[in-house]
């Protein structure tokens, strides 16, 4: 078993929170990663179990997405979705006055190798922007002092 008991109760309750639950793909993909430092075809195998999708399906979203490509740099990877609808709702604009705010560029990871900041494009809740992946948590609905707030709380 390539995920977790733990894990996969993880995903069923944040899948519960989705209306549809392919909704929950990505973000359980963050999940994985994050725990396992990959996405092995095992961990593919049983996403596509869980998420009733193919294999190919969970292959394909991977693809799209930055997961693999975004080897983990920061203790901590800040992802801020900027798909279609959210930069409709300002994400761009939020991104890049966090990124100032922050001192991080986007895709560069602060003096003290505790934050990676980065961006993602739609994690499946796309009328919550701007919306942010710290970890194994989202964040929705964000304004600037929130996302602040947040990040200075990492250890
Ligand atoms: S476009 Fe941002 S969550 Fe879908």
């Amino acid at each position: 078993m390539e995920i977790s008991e733990k894990l996969r109760r993880e995903i069923t309750a944040q899948n519960e929170t989705f209306p549809r639950l392919r909704s929950g793909l990505v973000p359980a993909l963050y999940r994985v990663y994050q725990a396992r430092g990959e996405i092995c075809s095992g961990a593919v195998d049983e996403l596509s179990e869980i998420f009733e999708m193919s294999p190919d399906e969970i292959r394909s979203v991977l693809e799209l997405s930055n997961i693999l490509g975004s080897p983990r740099r920061g203790r901590h990877q800040v992802k801020v979705c900027v798909g279609g609808s959210c930069l409709r709702d300002g994400a761009g604009e939020f991104l890049e006055a966090l990124s100032r705010r922050i001192g991080i560029p986007v895709g560069g990871i602060g003096d003290d190798g505790r934050i990676e900041l980065g961006e993602e494009v739609c994690f499946g809740t796309c009328v919550a922007a701007p919306l942010m992946w710290v970890g194994n948590d989202f964040y929705e609905d964000l304004d600037l002092d929130d996302a602040e707030r947040i990040l200075e709380a990492l250890e």
